[in-house]
């Protein structure tokens, strides 16, 4: 048979795109590096893994539902985030981590030729998703290491279809107040669908902190993204969901894969929201408690750092955000490098418990030449 030239069968916008390759397994990292040990502070994870209720519910997990299909449009969880939120359960869709949600959003609004505006340095997958789709990702410049709603407004044309707002933002942690969120709803006026990715939100603690949900009943034309990655520390079952009017999530069911999302994740999912809050208390407490360990060690070190809302902070380093991840890696420590979000000789760390911070801390220092 022939050797086929995959290059005619493949979109110019794809054969364009650079794969993302993700790290190495755990004990293949290990191996590498030489360490007997790993702290993971690489994808802002919740260290202090999921609130009691999921245990029970991931233990116990019976095999004969195994070979079972899930429920195609997670029917329960969806009635729970109805009754949490205080909403109908047609305006929620549920997905394989907030990853696949944005897929389902840009295909179901963008077609060739569209455009989406978001910012240079954040959250990557907009980005990516539109172009691998063939869509223009428009990306404004931060403003003081936060998003700029009028430059955003400025770059919308008549193509523009989404706006991608990260609040917070993954990596710097500025957010929009409810105000400026307001202010630029009010500016798009209806002509775009707006997406205001809250992944962080149950870390953020910041009086004038827009709730989304509650922007929902006066915007029909915007879009809320949550995930239970990041504080309820279900990462690996992967599950996300994103809430809207009735008639938006119509149109994004269409584009939406049903059975996304497993049986597992769904009965974990809705356990992680029967938690009376004490869980998110504690999550939070261990922030702040990481904040207060690791700013005043940048400050001593006179670096250059950001450390706002999130579970993750970021420091510029004296040298090669790669020779940096290596030199960490080799004491047993994974943080991000951050020369792909356009940050170079930038790291970021996520924030868990003080044992680990201590470790992260000795190793820093020694690395930069100031151990103790
Ligand atoms: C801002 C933001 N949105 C969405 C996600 C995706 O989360 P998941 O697909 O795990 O729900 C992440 C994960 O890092 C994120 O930082």
């Amino acid at each position: 048979m022939s050797r086929p030239d995959f290059r005619q069968l493949v979109p110019a916008y794809v054969q364009s795109f650079e794969a993302y390759y993700p790290s190495r397994p755990d004990p293949e990292l290990m191996r590498m590096y030489g360490v007997d040990h790993l702290h993971r502070l690489n994808n802002n994870e919740n260290a202090m893994g999921p609130p009691p209720e999921v245990h029970e519910i991931v233990s116990g997990f019976p095999p004969d539902n195994v070979p079972v299909y899930p429920n195609g449009d997670s029917f329960y969880l969806r009635l729970k985030l109805a009754e949490k939120f205080g909403k109908s359960d047609d305006q929620f869709l549920v997905g394989n981590g907030s990853c696949e949600v944005i897929s389902s959003v840009i295909k179901a609004f963008c077609e060739e030729g569209d455009n989406i505006v978001t910012a240079d340095k954040t959250f990557a997958v907009y980005e990516w998703v539109a172009e691998f789709s063939g869509i223009r990702a428009q990306l404004i410049p931060l403003k003081d290491n936060g998003f700029d709603p009028e430059g955003m407004l400025a770059a919308m044309d008549e193509r523009t279809k989404i706006l991608f707002v990260c609040n917070p933002n993954n990596p710097t942690g500025t957010y929009w107040s409810r105000e400026t969120m307001i202010r630029f709803l009010d500016a798009v006026n209806g002509r775009a669908v707006v997406v205001m990715d809250e992944a962080y939100f149950e870390y953020v603690e910041r009086d004038d902190y827009p709730d989304g949900m509650e922007l929902l009943e006066t915007y029909p034309n915007l879009i809320v993204f949550r995930t239970f990655s990041k504080m309820y520390a279900l990462a690996a079952l992967r599950i996300g969901y994103l809430c809207g009017s009735p008639e938006i999530v119509d149109v994004v069911r269409r584009t939406h894969v049903v059975y996304s999302v497993n049986t597992l994740a769904q009965r974990a999912a809705a356990a992680a929201l029967s938690n009376d809050g004490s869980f998110i208390q504690a999550t939070r407490q261990t922030v702040r408690e990481a904040k207060e360990l690791l700013c005043p060690m940048f400050d001593e070190l006179g670096l250059e750092y950001l450390c706002n809302e999130g579970n993750y902070a970021m420091v510029k380093v004296p040298m090669s955000d790669t020779l940096m991840y290596r030199k960490l890696m080799k004491k047993g420590v994974m943080v991000r490098t951050m020369t792909g979000f356009r940050f170079p000789n930038w790291i970021r760390v996520s924030l868990v418990g003080r044992p680990v911070m201590e470790d992260f801390c000795q190793a820093f220092r020694e690395v930069l030449g100031h151990g103790r």
